[in-house]
């Protein structure tokens, strides 16, 4: 057991169905977590109006204010860092983050990715599902490190691949499987039952042989005896 995570603060640069799966679950108690800030690369972003429509202070700061990435993300993770949150969540931030940033928080960044990881990481990933022919996909959340989705996966939720699905199927059936795992398992944090230790997750301080799967049920379903609910 570790310290229970009290405080989230969410990186997106777009849509924010994510942030909006987390903002309805600690609207309805589903989440025992307060929303700190959500900050954005894109002053634009649908993330942000989410946020200010569920009162949660947000935040756009522009790359193009800044005369390098280092630059950037220096200024953008010490206003992060201002609101104190214990786990910071990328849910559709599209930008790489300094090996600075990422380093100097390690076990405290967490990403949701559409895809089985390690498969295919970067960018259209629903694409490559297809074009591979893989008759199972998902997505994952991972820790973040400094190699692009490349961090120890925490959980995954898997769909099937059917037949005639060109990628905006795909990438529908994989968001709504999506929202779920990433409620579950900021959970297992708010519990303060995940913890990255040398690089490997520990579910109640044990290593996990492999990432937590999310059932049909769009629970997770736990190695260990006790159930994840
Ligand atoms: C999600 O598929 C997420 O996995 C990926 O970007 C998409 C963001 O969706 N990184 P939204 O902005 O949360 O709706």
């Amino acid at each position: 057991m570790t310290q229970p995570v009290h405080r989230i603060a969410v990186l997106a640069s777009g849509h924010g169905s994510n942030l909006q799966a987390l903002i309805d679950a600690i609207g309805q108690q589903r989440l025992p977590v307060e929303l700190a800030g959500v900050f954005s690369d894109r002053p634009r972003a649908g993330a942000l109006h989410r946020a200010e429509a569920a009162g949660v202070p947000a935040e756009a700061i522009r790359p193009a204010d800044f005369a390098t990435r280092a630059q950037f993300d220096e200024h953008l993770f010490t206003r992060i860092d201002r609101v104190q949150p214990d786990v910071i969540v990328c849910a559709g931030y599209m930008r790489l983050v300094s090996e600075r940033e990422v380093s100097a928080r390690l076990g405290r960044m967490i990403n949701i990715h559409p895809s089985l990881l390690p498969a295919f990481k970067g960018l259209h990933t629903h694409q490559q599902a297809l074009a591979a022919g893989v008759a199972e996909h998902g997505a994952s959340v991972h820790f973040v490190s400094p190699e692009l989705d490349g961090g120890p996966v925490i959980s995954q939720a898997r769909v099937p691949v059917l037949a005639g699905d060109d990628a905006a199927a795909l990438a529908r059936r994989v968001l709504e499987r999506e929202h779920p795992l990433l409620v579950q398992t900021l959970r297992l944090f708010a519990q303060g039952r995940i913890t990255l230790v040398a690089n490997e997750v520990r579910l109640d301080g044990r290593a996990l042989a492999a990432p937590l799967q999310m059932g049909h049920d769009n629970l997770l379903d736990s190695p260990l005896s006790q159930e994840t609910a």
